[in-house]
């Protein structure tokens, strides 16, 4: 039995960051993970194999649609499904890999196993029991069922399952038109699979700009993505190497069903907590089965803390790391702090998708008089340059102050975009102080730039 300061269970970005910055503030550090390989959800079937297979198959469809323009001739590469997966996995190795060692560095024990608690300031893995003053839970999330549903990681997948598909679908009918149903989809969209996108709502991507929803559906309908709107799927039957999907139409009531190799079911995530023995500790709960944690990220047991996709909020990796690293700062008698009103939000399709802060609705909602400064990347050059002119920028200002309130970027390289204005915001700063900052040409971000200038005077290039 070991003594420690902290004992962090998960290490996925809520825990290996906690348990890091716990570790580099001088507490004797142990975090507890029952996977083969460290970096939780997001490194090994989530975030960052995602992006490997986006970026393998956006190679791919500029191979296919934008080489011949700019002169590049021959033919366009064909798809070795096996060797993408091969560079997936590899990617996530080196990543896995990379926080095994920064545990080394750090001095950090890993605990291997499933851990509980079987009481304040123990942590139990397999037959051993750990002392620690200050127990951390990152035991992050998964996905949701879906009555009439069963997943089986072969036919009917979720995200975990569509990571690792043995070929390419020639159909795949995709369950949810959120972050995941639009990035997979567009993932065997490229590499050949007729996608068909059946969601229960009106529009896709519930929450972001109306804007941006309608011209990011279009641009994926361009794409070949199909879409299915106001549908409830009812069931989903297997036989043995296909499956049938079917549902209602909410406006008729009327039934339908599809036919398809793979069946994506990305309706949504929930905390995992399953096993930890919250229920004896008499760990409050919400009612959507989160821990329920104070500002400082405490639950209502004593040395009990709680982070990441587990807890309230955003289910993001960059959400989970900034309260890893403040519920580390708070253990260790310091201000811990995460402004939950600038925390981006960035769908990987192509083009991308980013947000951040206040959306129209939200200021409505609010009835805060605010004004919008909008810019076409079509009168960008670099854009123009890249065939990356379709989305634009779209800044929200207070009316009266100028102050930023939010921002909504559908276009090329959008992730990265959003963090000038994530930076301003933490910066409280004006519509103008961005107008103002000199930008290099050409760049993309000369496109924020002109939506600040077009909250005040006017853009130059529209
Ligand atoms: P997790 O990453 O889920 O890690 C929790 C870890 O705890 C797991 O490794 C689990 O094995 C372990 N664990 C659970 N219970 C126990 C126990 N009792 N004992 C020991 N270990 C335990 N977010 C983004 O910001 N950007 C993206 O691009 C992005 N892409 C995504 C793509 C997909 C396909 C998916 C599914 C998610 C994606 N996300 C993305 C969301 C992101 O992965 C999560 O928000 C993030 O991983 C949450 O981090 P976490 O530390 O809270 O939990
Ligand atoms: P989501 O909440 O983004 O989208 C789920 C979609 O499914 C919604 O549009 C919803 O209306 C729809 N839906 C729900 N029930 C349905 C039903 N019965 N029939 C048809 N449609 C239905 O959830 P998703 O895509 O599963 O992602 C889970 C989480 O993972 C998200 O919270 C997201 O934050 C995170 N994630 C983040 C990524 C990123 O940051 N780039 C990438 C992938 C995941």
């Amino acid at each position: 039995m070991a003594n420690y300061d902290v004992i962090v269970i998960g290490s996925g970005p809520g825990g290996y960051v906690a348990a890091i910055r716990c570790a580099q503030l001088g507490l004797k550090t142990a975090c507890v993970e029952g996977r083969e390989t460290l970096g939780g959800t997001c490194l090994n079937v989530g975030c960052i194999p995602s992006k490997a297979l986006l970026h393998a198959s956006h190679m791919l469809h500029e191979a296919e649609h934008n080489f011949g323009k700019m002169g590049l001739k021959g033919k366009s590469p064909s798809v070795d499904w096996k060797q993408m997966l091969a560079y997936k996995d590899d990617v996530i190795g080196q990543n896995t890999k990379g926080i095994e060692f920064l545990f080394k560095k750090n001095k950090i024990d890993w605990l291997k196993g499933w851990g509980s608690i079987p009481a304040a300031g123990r942590v139990k893995v397999g037959d051993e029991v750990h002392e620690a003053r200050n127990i951390i839970i990152a035991t992050g999330s998964q996905a949701s069922a879906l009555p009439g549903v069963e997943v089986d990681e072969k036919i009917v997948v979720t995200s975990t399952g569509a990571l690792d598909l043995p070929k390419v679908p020639k159909k795949m009918i995709v369950i949810g038109a959120g972050v995941i149903g639009l990035e997979l989809g567009s993932v065997y969209a490229r590499l050949g699979s007729q996608v068909t996108v059946v969601e229960f709502l009106d529009h896709i991507t519930p929450g972001m700009d109306g804007e941006v929803q309608k011209t990011f559906q279009r641009m994926l309908k361009k794409q070949g993505l199909e879409f299915i709107m106001g549908a409830a799927v009812q069931s989903v039957d297997k036989t043995k190497t296909k499956a049938k999907v079917t549902y209602k139409l909410r406006k008729d009531d009327s039934e339908h069903t599809l036919d398809a190799d793979t069946v994506l079911v990305a309706t949504g995530r929930r905390p995992y907590t399953d096993g930890l023995g919250l229920d004896a500790l008499g760990v409050e709960m919400t009612d959507r089965g989160q821990i329920k944690t104070d500002g400082h990220w405490h639950t209502n047991v004593k040395g009990i803390y709680a982070i990441g996709d587990a807890i309230e909020g955003p289910m993001l990796a960059h959400k989970a790391e900034d309260e890893g690293m403040a519920a580390a700062e708070v253990i260790a008698g310091k201000a811990g702090h995460v402004n939950y009103g600038v925390i981006p939000g960035v769908i990987y399709t192509h083009p991308e998708v980013a947000a951040v802060g206040e959306t129209e609705d939200s200021l409505k909602a609010q009835g805060r008089a605010y004004k919008i400064g909008k810019f076409s990347f079509m009168g960008n050059g670099r854009a123009k340059a890249n065939f990356a002119g379709d989305g634009f920028v779209k800044l929200l200002a207070d009316k009266e102050t100028d102050r930023i309130l939010g921002a909504h970027i559908i276009g090329p390289m959008a992730g990265d975009l959003i963090h000038e204005v994530c930076v301003a915001m933490e910066f409280g700063a004006s519509a103008e102080d961005l107008a103002l900052t000199c930008h290099a040409h050409p760049t993309y971000s000369e496109a924020v730039r002109e939506a600040a200038l077009a909250c005040g005077d006017g853009p130059i290039h529209s």
